[in-house]
């Protein structure tokens, strides 16, 4: 059994790792072992920002949005000697196991760790839902809920005007927050990366289409990663502004997609895998990750899980072509 961890959150931030982190801090303690925080994500280890916690470090934080230990972007941790310097500050301070909090970049770090032999354990946390090998990860509930709130607000205004908007929605590379809010908010059409097309003139076809039929808005929800991207959708609809009969106006989510009190789906599931990742961390498992899969938390290997991005569940993407 280890007697000393540490925890740390990386790369974007997202709603629900705060619970995530009082998750792990609260079981490790409740086991008997001492837990250290790590600011600013992998730069605090190289950094050596490394502080013991205790119980009431983390009270009150169940419910915040962002995460009180920081998180960065640290690249140079990809760097194996940059590694070695942040094993050696873990050393240091006899600390015997780490978890990771992040989405698959910071996941990748975890499984480098594991793999130079310190045993190392993640929670999949970003709003993309792009990790693979759980139905969701923390964030995803909370962030689906913002986007989906401004898409209401959105069409409340659209429809007053008579305007077709185009809402841009984060997801890297990803489609699943666009998929699910566009699902959900009743767009009339869903572009995102994992869908080829359509084509710029197919896309005024349907907010002409929406406006003959005597809609009074034409709502259309794009994934930040589809190509050729949000502008170019509004420079094609733009230049055949006298055929569209609606006006246009361009809506980008952005960073407020991040920010925000996680949603009850989001506190449970950080704390059902924080406790349940604490605990095989602290009994010694390395190289695997908690997932949620069919209900059920469950251990999913690192190695696994960062190979490729989680792919598009195919009945939804079905729904994509019956719903929009
Ligand atoms: P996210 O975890 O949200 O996907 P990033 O992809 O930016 O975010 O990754 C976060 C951090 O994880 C990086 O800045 C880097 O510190 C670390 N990281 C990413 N890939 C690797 C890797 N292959 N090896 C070691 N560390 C990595
Ligand atoms: O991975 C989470 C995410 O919010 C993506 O959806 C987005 O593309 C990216 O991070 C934005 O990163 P930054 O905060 O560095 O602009």
């Amino acid at each position: 059994m280890l007697k000393r961890i540490a925890v740390l959150t990386s790369g974007g931030d997202g709603p629900g790792l705060n619970a995530c982190i009082r998750a792990v801090t609260r079981e490790a303690i409740q086991e008997g072992a001492e837990v250290f925080g790590v600011r600013w994500g992998y730069s605090g280890l190289v950094n050596d920002d490394i502080f013991l916690m205790e119980s009431r470090d983390v009270g009150g934080i169940l419910g915040r949005g962002g995460t009180f230990l920081g998180t960065a972007r640290c690249p140079e941790f990809k760097d194996l000697k940059v590694r070695r310097t942040a094993l050696r500050h873990m050393n240091q301070k006899g600390i015997e196991g780490l978890m990771v909090i992040g989405g698959n970049g910071s996941l990748a770090g975890a499984l480098a760790l594991h793999e130079m032999g310190f045993p190392t354990y993640g929670i999949p946390a970003s709003i993309d839902n792009d990790i693979d090998g759980t139905g969701m990860s923390v964030g995803v509930d909370t962030t689906l809920n913002t986007i989906l709130d401004s898409v209401d607000r959105i069409k409340d205004t659209a429809s007053s005007h008579q305007r077709a908007f185009l809402i841009e929605v984060m997801g890297r590379n990803c489609g699943y927050l666009a998929l699910a809010s566009g699902l959900a908010g009743g767009a009339e059409l869903i572009l995102f990366p994992e869908r080829e097309g359509p084509s710029l003139e197919k896309i005024s076809d349907v907010v002409v289409e929406a406006y003959v039929r005597g809609k009074h808005h034409c709502i259309i929800v794009i994934a930040e990663g589809w190509q050729p991207g949000t502008k170019a959708v509004e420079q094609h609809l733009l230049d055949h502004r006298e055929d569209l009969g609606f006006e246009v106006r361009v809506t980008v989510l952005g960073h407020m997609q991040r920010g925000g009190r996680p949603s009850v789906f989001d506190r449970l599931l950080a704390t059902r895998m924080g406790a349940f990742a604490t605990d095989n961390l602290l009994n010694g498992e390395s190289g695997c990750m908690a997932a949620l899969r069919g209900g059920q938390i469950e251990s999913f290997p690192l190695a696994e899980a960062v190979k490729q991005l989680r792919p598009l569940d195919t009945r939804m993407l079905k729904l994509a072509g019956a719903m929009d």
